[in-house]
């Protein structure tokens, strides 16, 4: 992906989510000198393979795992600080240092306790099926302008003030939803005590970093986290996260202009997962649907729930590609697809009779089209130890032409397998 042109990437999820960045980020990651993570919090679940180890990254960009990448959590991500220095202790006994190499932008906001507990509260009403990691209400926070940053803590008096008023707030909201959970003051406040001395030594003005970084052509991933489906504009709304998931965002959530950012590439599995509520078009019907989860191991990496498995859907990929503006596409898991005789690929819907190539704005809308399929013979030879398209069996390199041309964008990587070697450059 990176050449002389090219020094600044942006990695995006192209469905709802669970594509396989993490595997994707840290393959090409080996050739950055900086990967950042821009929105999002710990509702992420970026699980890399090395060997016999498996890690799952939440906050930290996947980048981590290389000793010679620097990573940024940019200002627009919502940052939980207890979780964080849970995944840098695992990293840590792992036998990965990260000294020196991950800054924290000090505009991210913070995510805290009682923003769960109003998660779990706005769930029952709303059953959005949310991660339950408090993203919603932080970002609420955030945009209501009541929000405690990173910078915060470094007036740990002003910080105490501000979480008296929101902590007051939190269990006024949480009285009105007929919660009869609260939030505490006192564990509010010694927490944020007891954190802020690891925080700030990591806190920086992560955007001039990354500004100095871009102007010194330096190589540069942002890696995205969830998918465009998950959208808080594009996506299947009200079944969304509270970010902005697509490429546009990376520009506001890492701190650099959107003429800075040189490509764009959309990872897709080679057919459909979501997890969490809402319509899902091409659902595959048992026993395919339970197959499919079964071969690909589709369960949430941060909640273990069951994914909701389906084929690809094209137009929710060509929707994807123009909202990001992808250069290029990732197609991950092909190996699971191998057993397969035949493939179905949701190519278009049809909406009260008439076909449709567009996403519908309307969530009621997407309920009820029925998606239009086209049926691709599978391959029923294993892939996972190939390394070269041309080395791919006939039916594998159809189906992949295929996506690529619905989708309209071309194949850049397919992976095949969860280790890092698995993958394929075309
Ligand atoms: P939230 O981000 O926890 O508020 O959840 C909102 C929606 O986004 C729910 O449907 C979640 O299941 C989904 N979601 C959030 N993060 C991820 C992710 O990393 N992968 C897949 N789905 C996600």
């Amino acid at each position: 992906m990176f050449d002389a042109k090219t020094t600044c990437i942006v990695v995006v999820g192209a469905q709802w989510g669970d594509e396989g960045k993490g595997k994707l980020v840290d393959v090409l990651a080996e050739r950055a000198d900086l990967v950042v993570r821009y929105q999002g919090g710990a509702n992420a679940g970026h699980t890399v393979v090395i060997g016999e180890k498996q890690f799952i990254l939440r906050q930290i960009p996947s980048g981590i795992l290389h000793s010679g990448v620097t990573c940024l959590i940019g200002n627009g991500v919502v940052l939980e600080p207890e979780n964080l220095f849970s995944e840098l202790d695992s990293l840590h006994e792992r036998g990965i240092d990260t000294t020196g190499r991950l800054f924290i932008s000090d505009r991210a906001h913070l995510v805290l306790p009682y923003h769960k507990l109003l998660d779990a509260a706005s769930e029952k009403s709303q059953q959005l099926g949310t991660t339950g990691r408090g993203i919603g209400p932080a970002y609420e926070d955030k945009y209501g302008r009541r929000g405690i940053r990173v910078v915060d803590l470094r007036r740990i008096e002003c910080a105490r003030m501000l979480l008296t008023e929101r902590v007051r707030r939190a269990n006024q909201l949480l009285q009105l939803m007929e919660s009869t959970e609260r939030a505490n003051l006192d564990e509010h406040v010694a927490m944020l005590e007891r954190l802020a001395p690891r925080l700030l030594p990591l806190a920086a003005d992560a955007g001039l970093l990354l500004h100095r970084a871009v102007k010194a052509n330096r190589r540069v991933l942002l890696e995205g986290a969830q998918g465009a489906l998950l959208d808080v504009d594009h996506g299947t709304y009200p079944y969304v996260t509270s970010s902005n998931t697509t490429a546009g965002g990376a520009a506001v959530g890492a701190g650099i202009g959107p003429t800075a950012i040189d490509g764009g590439l959309g990872i897709v599995k080679a057919y459909t997962t979501s997890v969490g509520n809402g319509p899902l078009p091409t659902e595959a019907e048992a026993p395919h649907g339970e197959r499919l989860r079964r071969l690909g191991g589709e369960f949430g990496a941060v909640t273990g729930r069951p994914r909701r498995c389906g084929w690809f859907d094209a137009t929710v990929v060509r929707y994807a590609t123009r909202v990001n503006g992808l250069t290029g596409l990732a197609v991950t898991k092909l190996d699971v697809l191998d057993t397969f005789a035949e493939i179905p690929i949701g190519t278009m819907y049809r909406l009260s009779g008439e076909l449709c190539e567009e996403m519908p704005a309307e969530v009621e809308a997407l309920g009820r089209v029925q998606p239009v399929y086209e049926v691709l013979s599978g391959w029923q030879q294993p892939t996972g130890e190939t390394r070269k398209l041309a080395d791919l069996p006939r039916q594998a390199r159809a189906y992949l032409d295929r996506l690529e041309m619905l989708s309209g964008v071309p194949v850049r990587y397919v992976s095949v397998g969860t280790r890092r070697d698995q993958i394929i450059e075309t």
